[in-house]
């Protein structure tokens, strides 16, 4: 059947030109607006209400002090599965100070009123934007205190944990001091 293979051979050459053309165009389409992996469609505020406060709740609420007549009583996690809820949220938290460095990202919805001591999100995001390195580095300060939460979890080491948990304040708070009501 020698007209079906050439159909099939003129089949491929047409098809390599047209991955050839559509490779040019790609190529172009990148080079004109840059097209990212990423979409951080979520602002800012987002991320800090869905993703980082939950997480972070996670570890302070871990070690309970519950004061009773016998005296101070100590809660923390028992199970497997307590500590397995533990690390899913140090790792969300370690994750999220990732996110938190993508460009592109808005730090509020358009149509949000900020109190007047808070800054308002044209304000934050030009702070950012004149305060970068300040902000990589509290982003960073906020990852290194979830990976120490992840290695005293790992290690079952509650009262570790415990530290890490004021450790995390100072972070969250620094940054909030400088960006968000200085
Ligand atoms: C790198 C800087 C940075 C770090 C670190 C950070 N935040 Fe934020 N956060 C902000 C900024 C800026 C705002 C204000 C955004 C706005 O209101 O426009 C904010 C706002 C918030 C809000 C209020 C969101 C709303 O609904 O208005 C919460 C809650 C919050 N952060 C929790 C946390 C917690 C908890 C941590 C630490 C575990 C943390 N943040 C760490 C920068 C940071």
């Amino acid at each position: 059947m020698a007209l079906s293979r050439k159909t099939r051979s003129v089949g491929t050459g047409a098809f390599l030109t047209a991955c050839f053309v559509l490779g040019i165009s790609t190529a172009l389409h990148a080079q004109q607006s840059p097209s990212l992996p990423y979409h951080p469609d979520a602002t800012l505020v987002e991320v800090m209400d869905a993703i980082i406060m939950p997480a972070a709740n996670s570890l302070w609420n871990a070690i309970a002090v519950d004061v009773t007549p016998e005296g101070i009583v100590e809660k923390g996690p028992e199970t497997d599965e307590d500590w397995a809820t533990l690390r899913a949220s140090a790792v969300e938290l370690a994750e999220a100070s990732n996110l938190i460095v993508i460009p592109g990202r808005a730090v509020a919805a358009p149509d949000v009123e900020s109190p007047e001591y808070e800054l308002s999100p044209t304000q934050i995001a030009e702070l950012m934007q004149s305060h970068w390195s300040d902000w990589v580095a509290h982003s960073e300060a906020l990852h290194r205190v979830a990976q120490t939460s992840i290695l005293m979890i790992d290690a079952r080491n509650a009262k570790g944990l415990s530290d890490a948990g004021g450790d995390l304040d100072a972070a969250c708070e620094s940054c909030h001091q400088q960006f968000w009501y200085p």
